[in-house]
């Protein structure tokens, strides 16, 4: 209900029902301070009068405040009470290509993210709580650059168990997300003099930035129906695969190319780096099994804890050939130490007590029906858009009817507050692909999630 703050003339538009007070609050003082309702150096009312204006608890308006001052919206001076900042009309952070204001997103079906509201937290309080009991002091010092040897052992198991990956405790190293891992193993495969890296044309923008980053030259792959084109890879030292559900068109790797790249890495000694960062969410068939499998010492295998749990936990592994175990390991020291030991000790009691595995059936049973419901929603309501990709991960790709153009599908998406991607952020060469918005349907919590399918529908047949 709209409120009127009669000081200023000011529409606060609140919704007054409990918790949700203070946020709409910040809401509306953001709106207002973004539409110039609020311009730069106008003094608010103190916290109580505000409070008395609106009818509300003092504290919940103090807590608004101080939430905008800490956001660099509003500036509180002793004596002079609090104003809106001089330069707020800039976004104190200056939102990035990828992430649009929040404020204006109302649901989400962007890529690269499970469903937070999914993230096991009883089970991750309880298996803190026993790792923590049981760890020994030296848990809690500076320890070996690899991690923790309790995650290294779980990984092991649980990645041969589960993946098919060929590997033992020592040759894993636990890294700050597969980011990290990937410019740790360009730094090293540079100084050892393998500077040529092919990555696949369409792919995250990211990982490339990262070769780049580390001094790689780097030669695209083209993608079609049966993954990346692995025949070109003359003069190339390492490549970079997603192999199991490439990343974003989501198509696995035909078992032909599987093959012929696992040769040219074995005959011309040289690197594949498979990033399996979404392995364990298979449907419809068996799981393809992890390339390490074929060539151990030839591949370097990448998972991650981002997609099963949470990427804030910045946790993922890299099972490595013998060769590279130095080398990283001496890497991961001049970067940081190592990982942080708490939460490498949880995630190993997570596993090896079995809840991880609970937790990971659980998820993915529920995103095979979102991916269900989602396909069924576009056969009724969008039947010109045609989905792919779908049997594997937490993403779809949907191509687009025909005439449709990204650019505007997407901004015709933001006017109804859906935040979605076009295929083309993903690309790195000349290839291009019809277009195709990438479709991250883990991403949004259950209850928002037929709403943000029933507004994609309609943009789709706008
Ligand atoms: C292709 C790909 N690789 C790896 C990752 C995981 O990266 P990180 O472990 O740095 O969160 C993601 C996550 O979105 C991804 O899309």
């Amino acid at each position: 209900m709209p409120i009127t703050w009669a000081n200023l003339g000011v529409d606060l538009h609140l919704d007054q029902s409990g918790r949700r007070l203070r946020a709409g609050l910040e809401h509306a003082l953001r709106d207002a301070i973004q539409s110039g309702q609020l311009h730069p150096g106008a003094r608010l009312p103190s916290s109580r009068a505000l409070a008395l204006d609106l009818g509300i608890a003092r504290n919940t308006v103090a807590e608004a405040y101080g939430q905008l001052v800490a956001e660099g919206w509003l500036a509180a001076r002793q004596g002079s009470g609090t104003r809106v900042s001089d330069r707020p009309a800039a976004s104190p952070v200056a939102p990035s290509r990828d992430l649009p204001d929040p404020t204006l997103v109302r649901y989400d079906l962007r890529p690269g993210r499970p469903d937070l509201a999914m993230f096991p937290r009883a089970a991750w309080l309880a298996a803190a709580r026993r790792a923590l009991t049981a760890a020994p002091y030296d848990a809690l010092g500076y320890g070996d650059p690899r991690g923790r040897p309790e995650l290294r052992s779980a990984l092991a198991e649980y990645l041969s168990r589960v993946r098919g990956v060929r590997v033992t405790a020592d040759r894993i190293v636990v890294c700050t997300g597969v980011v990290q891992a990937l410019g740790l193993l360009f730094q090293v495969q540079r100084a050892g003099g393998r500077q040529r890296l092919a990555m696949e044309a369409y792919g995250l923008p990211d990982h490339r930035q990262v070769a780049v980053a580390n001094g790689l030259r780097v030669r695209t792959l083209p993608v079609d129906a049966a993954g990346a084109d692995v025949d070109g890879l003359s003069g190339v030292d390492t490549v970079l695969l997603t192999p199991a559900h490439q990343f974003p068109l989501g198509v696995p790797l035909s078992p032909d190319r599987r093959r012929r790249v696992v040769e040219w890495a074995v005959e011309g000694d040289r690197l594949i780096v498979e990033d399996d960062y979404d392995g364990e969410f298979r449907y419809d068939r068996q799981a393809v099994g992890a390339i390490q499998a074929l060539a151990p010492e030839h591949v370097v295998y990448a998972g991650t804890a981002s997609k099963a749990l949470a990427p804030g936990l910045r946790l993922a592994w890299l099972a490595l050939p013998s060769h590279l175990i130095e080398p990283m390991t001496e890497a991961k020291r001049l970067a940081d130490g190592h990982s942080g030991t708490l939460d490498q000790l949880t995630l190993a009691e997570l596993i090896v007590s079995g809840a991880y595995d609970r937790h990971v059936r659980r998820c993915r049973l529920a995103y095979q029906r979102r991916r269900d419901r989602l396909v069924a929603a576009l056969g009724d309501r969008a039947p010109r858009a045609r989905v792919t990709g779908i049997a594997a991960g937490l993403h779809a790709l949907v191509e687009l009817p025909d005439g449709r153009r990204e650019q505007e599908v997407v901004a015709a998406a933001a006017g109804r507050r859906l935040a979605v991607e076009g295929l083309d952020e993903y690309r790195a060469a000349e290839q291009r692909h019809r277009p195709a918005l990438v479709i991250g349907y883990a991403t949004p919590p259950e209850h928002a999630f037929a709403a943000a399918v029933a507004q994609l529908c309609t943009v789709l047949e706008g």
